[in-house]
């Protein structure tokens, strides 16, 4: 099968890296990037460390606001689709890229298939929701990671060509975990003992375009009676620079603000922190699969298992609510379930590949 996958931000190259590997035992793979990441900590760094295959294609579109740089990938991508004539276009999460993926392939009538499909946060103000709501409309074959986001595709109307697959960032992890404990020297390079830190994250719009919130943040960590190791995404950086809030976080005592890291240090960061204060999607599952507790900085979340198995709880941008949880979250840990599949998604997903035929 001539497959072409559509890539571009962070969570996408780390999806990808185990369904590529798995797909290319049989399958002819092209890879477009759409160059929504480009930086080398939010890019390079992980075609380097997880020797994904380098990009057929790179559209170089790079920042700007969601209807330009949705624009921008919509005519790339549909320019690629019509010379390279694949007969399937994979798509992962929720970014613009993702978006764009789908469109430009269901209308030139190549179905499309979506991995990590039926997730929803029933916020339609995050863009990260309309993204997965638009794509999975569009998908013809909808990899979802959980019995949630298949059943929230049924209460959308979509019951064909669902798939159960589990979820792929759990291959990841997988493969890759004890790779990581091997050559990652990170804890040493910051000076950190195992589960001495919180490790934290932030780059939603939610907290990000909003001084009020990216300043609860930044209160809490500068008020609490911890050590953070804060690996700061660069829209985060741009952001505590413009509220000029990045030198008090820059020089707390307490706070390491560091830029971005690979995979790898990021595994062992996560499995030794005492607790994630994040907002990412992607390292709330981390976090439960790794057995840290999570505490989410958001009102909502579409990992709600994480939720319901007392490993995460939802605090918002509330310096008090973020300062009660460290002090007081405590994980409930006999019902921790495997909740995220069993780290043979990208196998399940090249077996209903491989046996079903799928057409718009
Ligand atoms: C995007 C996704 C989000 C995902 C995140 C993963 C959308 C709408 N959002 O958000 O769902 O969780 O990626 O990290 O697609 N920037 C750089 N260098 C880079 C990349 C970004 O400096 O290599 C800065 C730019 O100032 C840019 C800002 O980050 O304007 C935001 O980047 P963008 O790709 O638009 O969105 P993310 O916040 O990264
Ligand atoms: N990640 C990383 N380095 C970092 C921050 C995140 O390797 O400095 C990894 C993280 O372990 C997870 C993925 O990137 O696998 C999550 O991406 P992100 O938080 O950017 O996006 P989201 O999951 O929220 O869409």
């Amino acid at each position: 099968m001539n497959i072409l996958t559509v890539v571009g931000a962070r969570p996408q190259f780390i999806k990808m890296a185990p369904v590529s590997q798995e797909l290319r035992k049989a399958h002819q793979e092209v890879v477009v990037h759409t160059g929504q990441h480009y930086d080398y900590e939010m890019n390079g760094i992980f075609f380097d460390e997880l020797n994904i295959p380098r990009p057929d294609y790179n559209l170089g579109v790079g920042s700007g606001s969601h209807g330009w740089q949705t624009a921008e990938m919509l005519k790339g991508i549909e320019k690629v689709i019509i010379e390279e004539k694949p007969e399937l276009v994979l798509v992962y999460g929720d970014t613009n890229s993702t978006l764009a993926g789908a469109l430009a392939a269901v209308k030139l009538h190549i179905p499309v298939a979506h991995v990590e499909a039926g997730l929803r946060s029933f916020d339609r103000r995050m863009p990260e929701e309309i993204n997965r709501v638009l794509t999975d409309h569009a998908s013809t074959v909808l990899f979802a990671p959980t019995d949630t986001a298949v059943n929230n595709l049924k209460d959308e109307g979509i019951a064909h060509g669902v798939f159960n697959v589990g979820d792929v960032m759990v291959d990841a992890l997988l493969n890759n975990i004890q790779i990581a404990e091997k050559k990652s020297h990170i804890l040493e390079k910051l000076m950190l003992e195992r589960k001495d830190y919180v490790l934290v994250t932030a780059h939603r719009a939610e907290n990000t375009d909003s001084r009020e919130n990216l300043e609860g943040i930044v209160n809490a960590l500068l008020n609490a009676d911890k050590k953070f190791v804060f690996p700061a995404h660069l829209r985060t950086v741009h952001a505590l620079k413009n509220y000029g809030l990045y030198d008090t976080l820059k020089n707390a005592e307490n706070v390491l603000l560091i830029e971005p890291v690979g995979y790898l240090d990021m595994l062992v960061l996560e499995k030794n922190a005492e607790y994630i204060l994040t907002d990412s999607g992607g390292m709330q599952k981390e976090a439960y699969v790794l057995k840290v507790p999570c505490i989410t900085m958001r009102t909502t979340t579409e990992w709600v298992e994480t939720l319901q198995d007392g490993w995460n709880v939802l605090v918002g941008a509330d310096t008090k609510k973020i300062l009660n949880a460290l002090n007081t979250f405590r994980p409930i840990t006999e019902t921790h379930k495997n909740r995220f599949g069993d780290g043979h998604a990208s196998e399940k997903i090249r077996n209903v590949l491989e046996t079903h035929k799928f057409t718009v």
